[in-house]
C-alpha cells in the first residue's frame, strides 16, 4: 500500500438537466449510502438547481458533497433568472462547477465571466470547479494545448493565488463529453501534465495540491485507468453519475486504483 495520494481525489457528479425532486432525492441518498464506506475520497453529487436544497438537507451529516451546475456573481438586483453563489452556498451546497462547455457553447459562457463566476464562487466560501477543454476541431489542428492553456489563464485570471489553491480544475475535452468517446489515459495525461505545468509556473510547489479532475465519458469500467496517470486526480460524471450503481461502482474502482500501490 502507499501513502494516501495527495492530492485527495474527487469524483463528482454532473447530473445536468435531469430528474424530479423525487428523483434527485433518492438518487443523492442512494449514493450517500452506497459510498459511505470511501474514505480515501471527496465525492459530491451534481443536482439541478431547484432541487439543491432539498438534496442538501437530506445529505446533511453525511460525507457526500453537493455541487451546483453554475452560479452568478453578483448577489442580488435585477438580474432575471439568475442563481447567486451566496444563494447556492446557503442552500447547503458545497462546490459549484463553472465554465462547463455546455454553457460556453449554448449559453454564451467565456472566460472572463467563468473568472467572475469562480471569484465569486469563492467569496461565497464555495469550492469553484472551473472547467476547460478543447472542441474536436481545435484539436484535431493540433491546438489542444494552447487552447486549454489560454481557458486555464482567462478562467483564472482574476483568483488570488490562495483562491487558485482552494480550485478544483476539470479537463473535459468537448469531444468526448456525453459521446462514450473518452480520452486515452495517455491523451489526458498530456494535458493534465500541461496544466500542472502552468500551475507551478504561478504558484511552484503549491500547485501540487490542486485537484485535477478529468470529464468525458468516465466510466467504472475506465476510470480506473485514468486515475492512474500521475496528474489525474478525480473525475467530472456525467451520464455515469445518473445511477447509484454505476456512479458507486465508479467512485470505488476510482479508489482502488490510486490508493494501490
Ligand atoms: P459525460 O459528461 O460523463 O456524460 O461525458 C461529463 C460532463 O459533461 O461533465
Amino acid at each position: 500500500m502507499s501513502n494516501p495520494r495527495i492530492p485527495r481525489p474527487f469524483f463528482c457528479g454532473n447530473w445536468k438537466l435531469w430528474g424530479t425532486l423525487s428523483d434527485s432525492v433518492s438518487l443523492a441518498t442512494g449514493v450517500r449510502d452506497a459510498v459511505a464506506g470511501v474514505a480515501a475520497a471527496d465525492v459530491a453529487v451534481g443536482p439541478g438547481f431547484v432541487a439543491l436544497a432539498t438534496v442538501a438537507e437530506k445529505l446533511k451529516g453525511s460525507s457526500l458533497g453537493v455541487a451546483s451546475q453554475d452560479g452568478y456573481w453578483e448577489q442580488k438586483g435585477a438580474f432575471t433568472g439568475e442563481v447567486a453563489m451566496t444563494q447556492i452556498a446557503d442552500a447547503g451546497a458545497k462546490y459549484a462547477i463553472v465554465g462547463h462547455s455546455e454553457r460556453r457553447q449554448y449559453f454564451g459562457e467565456t472566460d472572463e465571466t467563468v473568472s467572475r463566476r469562480a471569484k465569486a464562487a469563492l467569496a461565497a466560501g464555495l469550492v469553484p470547479i472551473i472547467c476547460i477543454g478543447e472542441t474536436l476541431s481545435e484539436r484535431d489542428a493540433g491546438q489542444a494545448l494552447a487552447v486549454v492553456a489560454k481557458q486555464l489563464d482567462g478562467a483564472t485570471a482574476s483568483l488570488t493565488d490562495d483562491e487558485l489553491v482552494k480550485s478544483v480544475i476539470a479537463y473535459e475535452p468537448v469531444w468526448a463529453i456525453g459521446t462514450g468517446r473518452v480520452a486515452s489515459p495517455a491523451q489526458a495525461q498530456e494535458i493534465h501534465a500541461s496544466i500542472r505545468a502552468r500551475l507551478v509556473q504561478r504558484l511552484a510547489t503549491r500547485a501540487q495540491q490542486i485537484r485535477i479532475l478529468y470529464g468525458g465519458s468516465v466510466k467504472p469500467d475506465n476510470v480506473a485507468e485514468l486515475m492512474k496517470e500521475k496528474d489525474i486526480d478525480g473525475a467530472l460524471v456525467g451520464g455515469a453519475s445518473l445511477t447509484v450503481d454505476s456512479f458507486a461502482k465508479l467512485v470505488k474502482e476510482g479508489v482502488a486504483a490510486c490508493t494501490r500501490s
